[in-house]
């Protein structure tokens, strides 16, 4: 048997300075993220965290904010934990406050014995990032003894251009080996299954290309409204929210070639060639392949421009449909459907791939079914592959069947947070979940000849109710090509 060398987590030591310290995704996401890995004795003695953010909060406020954003099970361990952190007040283009901050930083790495290693993650807005990655290289937060990651919020940018104006504000300053960009879908287990499924089964491997796959879809549908990110989703829309990362992301690793070896360098080399391998369309075809709506009130629910400080004649897409084109030797010929919206019937992230039909089928008077390989992402992680079998008993007719092939949790272990497991990555300095600037950039090329195509055009946008999944339109989309969605 051949064993698999996995990169295995040790012990790590790090200080993080997080700026947008008393942010949401901080709470949300972060400080449980890093509590589990410091259960898990990943992150033990020498770590320390210094929050930073405008408000003039005390240490000890903090801590209390980080345990609340804990898990309650474990208090004690929580207070433990929670006394790592230090809170800064800070003025992002001040540089005296980079000087106090440099302070705390060696005291704290001197206390917990760091090391020197740093890692600075950016969660608030990207408008600010140019400064504070110029301030840490000015005023030498940095560390010549340990490594300086930077780990980088989405959005990334709101088209190509300003995205590659970022980019730049940040490369001047950090090379692209220490720019850690988050996409959260790559951390989720499903996710990293896909190049499981297509790398580790030649069953899988040898069939996956347009001799043998009829068609993709992809399905990121969400329940839950605008909710309180008005001001950002008004700015952004589906198109830019959704698919320009993390269906986009999703769409690389279904698309991209076996790489040379298991590994961030090669990974990434395919992933880039996928995105690159995209058809940006011209204003026209946006038209014929892309849908674009907005959800009206149903079901008891508001509509999209009911919602608290949405305008009242707002032109942002709620949800947005698509058929993309790969030029590649692979997949060319294969249309990739993808669909994204928010107060759709229900949570769920989901990918089927659907097999062609078998070539002069004997059984061509029983309507078979597809074969259809199914991954859920979410909300319950599985996997499953559709077949035909002849039924059981007298004749000889035949019926689908679900195999299930959903991984076995062996160990019994909680599946790890999306957030957990790339803050675990982003400590041991391995890049494969992250997204490289390459493959940001070819994925705002793609999309804003569709954002462009949208804002010349004069069709209004179609409506949905809450509640349904999308407008009509969306059907007609796979309709048009005698398909249709399998979720
Ligand atoms: C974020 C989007 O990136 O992903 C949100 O900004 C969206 O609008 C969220 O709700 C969905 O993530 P998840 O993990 O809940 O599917």
């Amino acid at each position: 048997m051949k064993v698999v060398q996995l990169k295995m987590s040790t012990k790590q030591q790090a200080l993080f300075i997080i700026f947008g310290g008393t942010g949401d995704l901080a709470k949300r996401k972060l400080y449980p993220a890093l509590f589990a890995l410091y259960q898990k004795g990943i992150i033990n003695e020498h770590f320390a965290v210094i929050g930073t953010a405008r408000r003039p909060w005390t240490d000890q406020h903090f801590q209390a904010v980080v345990c609340e954003s804990l898990p309650e099970q474990d208090a004690a361990a929580a207070r433990k934990f929670a006394a790592h952190f230090y809170y800064q007040s800070h003025n992002v283009n001040d540089t005296e406050h980079y000087v106090t901050l440099k302070k705390l930083a060696q005291k704290l790495d001197e206390k917990y014995q760091i090391g020197g290693n740093r890692l600075f993650y950016l969660a608030m807005s990207p408008r600010f990032f140019g400064t504070i990655a110029q301030h840490l290289k000015s005023q030498e937060i940095v560390t010549a003894d340990g490594y300086n990651r930077v780990i980088i919020e989405k959005p990334f940018g709101h088209d190509y251009q300003s995205a590659a104006e970022l980019n730049q504000s940040i490369s001047k300053y950090f090379s692209e080996d220490d720019v850690f960009r988050i996409d959260h879908y790559l951390g989720k287990e499903m996710v990293q299954n896909i190049l499981a499924i297509r790398f580790g089964n030649n069953i899988f491997n040898s069939l996956w290309n347009n001799r043998y796959i009829d068609n993709l879809q992809i399905t990121l549908s969400e329940s839950l409204g605008v909710e309180e990110r008005a001001g950002y989703y008004e700015t952004a829309g589906a198109l830019r929210d959704m698919v320009q990362n993390h269906i986009l992301q999703i769409v690389s690793l279904l698309t991209m070639k076996m790489p040379t070896t298991y590994s961030e360098a090669d990974i990434r080399r395919e992933k880039i060639c996928a995105l690159k391998a995209l058809k940006v369309y011209q204003p026209q075809e946006v038209a014929e392949n892309f849908v674009r709506a907005q959800y009206q009130a149903a079901n008891g629910l508001k509509g999209y421009r009911q919602e608290d400080q949405i305008a009242s004649d707002s032109q942002t897409e709620t949800f947005v449909a698509g058929k993309l084109k790969v030029a590649s030797e692979n997949f060319a010929g294969v249309p990739i459907y993808i669909r994204t919206g928010k107060r759709l019937r229900q949570k769920a992230t989901r990918i089927d791939v659907i097999f062609k039909p078998v070539p002069g089928n004997i059984f061509a008077d029983q309507n078979l079914a597809d074969n259809i390989l199914t991954i859920k992402v979410e909300p319950e992680g599985k996997v499953s592959l559709q077949v035909n079998v002849k039924k059981i008993g007298q004749g000889y007719q035949l019926q689908e069947q679900q195999l299930d092939l959903s991984p076995e949790n062996r160990n019994g272990q909680q599946i790890p947070e999306a957030y957990e497991k790339l803050l675990l990555d982003a400590l041991a300095g391995d890049a494969t979940n992250f997204t490289h600037w390459e493959e940001v950039a070819y994925s705002w090329k793609f999309v804003d000849a569709i954002r462009q195509a949208w804002d010349n055009s004069q069709q209004p946008l179609v409506e949905y109710p809450c509640g349904s999944m999308g407008p009509k339109q969306a059907d007609e989309l796979l309709a048009i090509d005698h398909r249709n969605w399998i979720y």
